[in-house]
């Protein structure tokens, strides 16, 4: 079929997008509001229900369909009655989008002095989570045909270089080991690798004076840091017709810190 621009276009499509709805300028809310712009209904979900049926209300107040749910991604009931609040209010689920995540509520140690306690946290949010928010909308997305899975992985996967990384980098297992096992129920599984990102969060664990910044202006081939909306087109690729036959594959979306580190 002739290449057309409509194939970026998400409608009649249903999208959950996970860590959607926290703090302020967020990346899940720019996800959300993307989506929702091209077309599709946006399940934005969060442990912090509230701000998920903030950024719900504001994608209706802009003509867009959307609805706000509270979920802990670790919780598997949890995360199955974010699926089935799915199915009763849009139908089911075409996309789904892994990006809540512990960043700023992490544990920094080492991996000698580090909790258990605190280690096994993080890999409950971060990589069990987006498992269980897979395994939640896997049958759904094959009732309806396909889907599209993408998980927010992090730049500070390569190299990972403690919890946050390790985290994010095991990620991107589950990323092709989705993509593998799910490919022919036509349902694909991409990552997206920001670099560092001015949502209010990136902007707490990296303030513009912090020598991390002087860092990124040393390695990366063009600007260090880039907004939340920076990453929208991409997902759009991922999630739509257009990128139909891209599966497995990590998107580094960065200024070209990858290169570098
Ligand atoms: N900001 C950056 O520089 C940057 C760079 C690379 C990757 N990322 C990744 O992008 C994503 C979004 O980052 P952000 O900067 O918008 O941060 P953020 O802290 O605003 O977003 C994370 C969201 O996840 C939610 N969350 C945490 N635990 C949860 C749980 N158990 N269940 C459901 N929701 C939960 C939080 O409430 C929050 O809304 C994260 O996956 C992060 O790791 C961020």
């Amino acid at each position: 079929m002739a290449f057309n621009l409509d194939q970026f276009r998400l409608d009649g499509k249903v999208a959950i997008v996970t860590g959607a709805g926290g703090r302020g300028n967020s990346i899940g809310r720019a996800y959300a509001l993307g989506l929702a712009n091209a077309g599709a209904s946006v399940v934005v979900a969060d442990l912090n229900e509230e701000g998920a049926e903030a950024v719900a209300d504001e994608i209706a107040g802009a003509g867009g369909k959307a609805v706000g749910v509270g979920v802990d991604v670790s919780d598997e009931a949890s995360t199955l009655a974010m699926a089935e609040a799915a199915r009763a209010e849009f139908g089911g689920v075409d996309i789904l989008v892994n990006n809540a995540a512990l960043m700023v509520d992490i544990s920094y140690d080492n991996c000698e002095t580090i909790a258990l306690e605190d280690w096994n946290r993080a890999f409950a949010v971060n990589l069990n989570g987006a498992l269980l928010c897979s395994r939640a909308v896997i049958p759904s997305m094959r009732e309806r045909g396909g889907g599209r899975i993408v998980n927010q992985t992090s730049g500070g996967a390569y190299p990972a270089s403690g919890l946050y990384g390790i985290t994010k980098l095991a990620l991107v297992g589950l990323t092709t080991s989705l993509a593998k096992q799910f490919g022919k129920d036509s349902i694909t599984c991409n990552a997206i690798a920001p670099g560092n990102v001015t949502s209010d969060a990136g902007k707490l664990l990296v303030p513009d004076d912090s020598p991390f910044i002087q860092f990124l202006h040393a390695v990366c081939a063009t600007r260090p840091r880039g907004e939340p909306d920076e990453l929208v087109g991409a997902l759009l690729l991922l999630c739509s017709q257009a990128g139909e036959w891209i599966t497995g594959q990590v998107i580094h979306i960065d200024g070209g810190w990858i290169m570098q580190s």
